[in-house]
């Protein structure tokens, strides 16, 4: 009997360490209070997530955003914490919080001062940013307050929102505080870079979540324009690292419907998932809403993937996620249309490498959807500003053929800075495009790529790679490497039509397929495809 419990410990330990960490689930003070909070706004805040079952349900993280900050004290440097806000200091707060089975998380900046302090006139936390102060401040969060997140802002090295007019390079910023968190000894300590855009591929070695974009606000506008935003960077969310759509503005004062497509599309986008409302008066139906687990189930799914876009009509978009297991026969799809005018969506079941006898359930509705035989797709009225997410499970997975530039890794791909002026590559929207989406501007350097990291076939062998460039010309040249085979120099004789056909073997499962010209700027491309010879 001992024997088999230690087993079944060792064996549920060897299954974890192969866990990677799910996107973080909780609350922030941001959306609703803004820098008015204090340590009693913070405690009943973590009261009703367990008296609302919310905690249940996973939102464990209760996190202080801007605003708690006191200053510093001038002779040894040590953060101090708002006199009036929280008079009692942190420790009681963060004990409160552990007390009740949730976690605790904390805010500050990268540069000198907050973006409270910029913006909302937050005299007394200038200087309080993590600026040559990394290690003391990591020390009081983590060892001696005991916090367990961190959001690291970017005011302070921004130069338009710092009185210091300080110009800090995010990199490095983030990289020497990563450090003074690890320093502490600590390895569950989450960070989440906030620099309002996808700052570079460093960030997923830093981070375990980054915002992508601005502020969001309590407005249709605001969700619309964050979807757009994260919709081509699935490829930078992976082996549990997140790109993070912002706080949630759920239960504030969008329409239910606008809610819905709000936190359905958080979730299969595996955005963290912060609520942003005040829950001590949540209305039942942001309560079941947000305690919806079949939607929860695909933000938290163990495979830790961002949706893509598999089908663009007219201002309409079908996303698709692998769930439970990777190629497996479950997949999630997302019908988004975010026009202002209802429209009947639909994508075929091959489309989404789906075939066999095929179950569709329905994520907000908690049903089946009842298909006549023979359906070969999903036809969806989806209504204005609306969202429709199903789970869909075939009996047989098909092998993907097309994979879509606007998917594909760029392992130069950066946010902050005009990719032309930098010389980094980019997705770009192109109606002639299939899937209305190109990348632009790759080559001039080895590393400034195109890479699509899991082509994937079920059965190694002999196959052919299509690819489709845009603006081939004559002085076009572009090097194809597969895995680690040897890579070959295409020319502009090779290209017919736009469409340059590579001869190859690929291993079963993923393959990674490179393109890239150290030298010159490469055509744009639209997509590749994968058959067998
Ligand atoms: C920035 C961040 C917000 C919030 C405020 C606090 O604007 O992007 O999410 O943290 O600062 O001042």
């Amino acid at each position: 009997m001992k024997s088999l419990l230690i087993t079944f410990l060792l064996a549920l330990a060897v299954f974890r360490a192969g866990a990677i960490d799910l996107p973080t689930m909780g609350w922030s003070s941001w959306n609703t209070f803004a820098i008015n909070i204090n340590d009693s706004l913070i405690m009943s805040q973590a009261d009703a997530a367990v008296k609302y079952g919310l905690s249940d349900v996973g939102y464990r993280y209760i996190n202080i955003d801007d605003g708690f900050f006191g200053g510093r004290d001038k002779a040894s440097g040590t953060l101090l914490i708002h006199p009036t806000r929280f008079p009692r200091g942190m420790k009681p707060v963060v004990d409160y919080i552990h007390a009740l089975g949730l976690k605790a998380g904390i805010y500050s900046d990268a540069g000198a001062n907050t973006c409270g302090n910029w913006a909302n006139g937050d005299t007394i936390a200038r200087g309080v940013g993590m600026l040559d102060h990394e290690d003391i401040d990591a020390d009081l969060f983590f060892r001696r307050l005991g916090f367990d997140f961190i959001k690291i802002d970017f005011c302070g090295g921004n130069p338009e929102a710092n009185t210091g007019r300080l110009d800090l390079d995010p990199r490095e910023r983030y990289e020497r505080i990563a450090q003074a968190i690890a320093n502490v000894g600590r390895k569950d300590v989450r960070m989440n870079v906030c620099r309002w855009n996808y700052p570079g591929t460093w960030v997923n070695k830093v981070a375990l979540s980054w915002r992508t974009t601005g502020d969001i606000d309590c407005s249709w506008k605001s969700v619309k324009r964050i979807v757009k935003e994260n919709l081509y960077l699935s490829a930078y969310c992976g082996g549990g690292h997140y790109n993070d759509m912002d706080m949630l503005e759920v239960g504030r004062t969008l329409t239910q419907e606008e809610d819905k497509t709000h936190f359905g599309m958080w979730c299969i986008m595996s955005s963290p998932l912060l609520i942003g409302c005040d829950m001590r008066n949540i209305r039942p139906e942001t309560l079941a809403l947000l305690k919806n687990t079949e939607l929860i189930a695909l933000n938290q799914d163990p495979l830790g993937l961002q949706a893509y876009v598999c089908r663009h009509d007219a201002g309409t978009y079908v996303l698709v996620k692998d769930v439970e297991q990777y190629q497996g026969l479950s997949r999630a799809v997302a019908f988004y249309n975010p026009t202002d005018a209802p429209v009947k969506m639909s994508v075929a079941f091959a489309d989404i490498q789906l075939a066999g006898t095929i179950a569709v359930r329905d994520l907000f509705e908690h049903q089946a959807v009842k298909l006549r035989k023979g359906d070969a797709q999903l036809v969806v009225e989806v209504p204005a500003h609306g969202c429709r997410i199903y789970k869909v499970t075939g009996t047989e997975r098909l092998q993907r053929v097309r994979y879509e530039a606007e998917e594909a890794y760029l392992q130069c791909y950066q946010e902050l800075y005009n990719p032309k002026a930098v010389g980094t590559a980019y997705y770009e929207e192109d109606a002639s495009c299939s899937g209305g989406a190109k990348v632009a501007n790759i080559g001039l350097r080895p590393e400034n790529d195109l890479q699509w990291r899991n082509i994937y076939v079920k059965e190694g062998g002999d196959y052919q790679l299509r690819i489709r460039l845009v603006n081939a010309d004559e002085k076009s040249t572009i090097y194809a490497k597969v895995n680690d085979l040897d890579g070959v120099k295409i020319t502009a004789a090779d290209i017919n039509a736009g469409i340059v056909t590579i001869a190859t073997t690929l291993r079963a499962g993923d393959n990674l397929v490179r393109l890239s010209n150290s030298k010159a700027l490469m055509p744009e491309v639209d997509y590749v495809e994968v058959v067998k010879k």
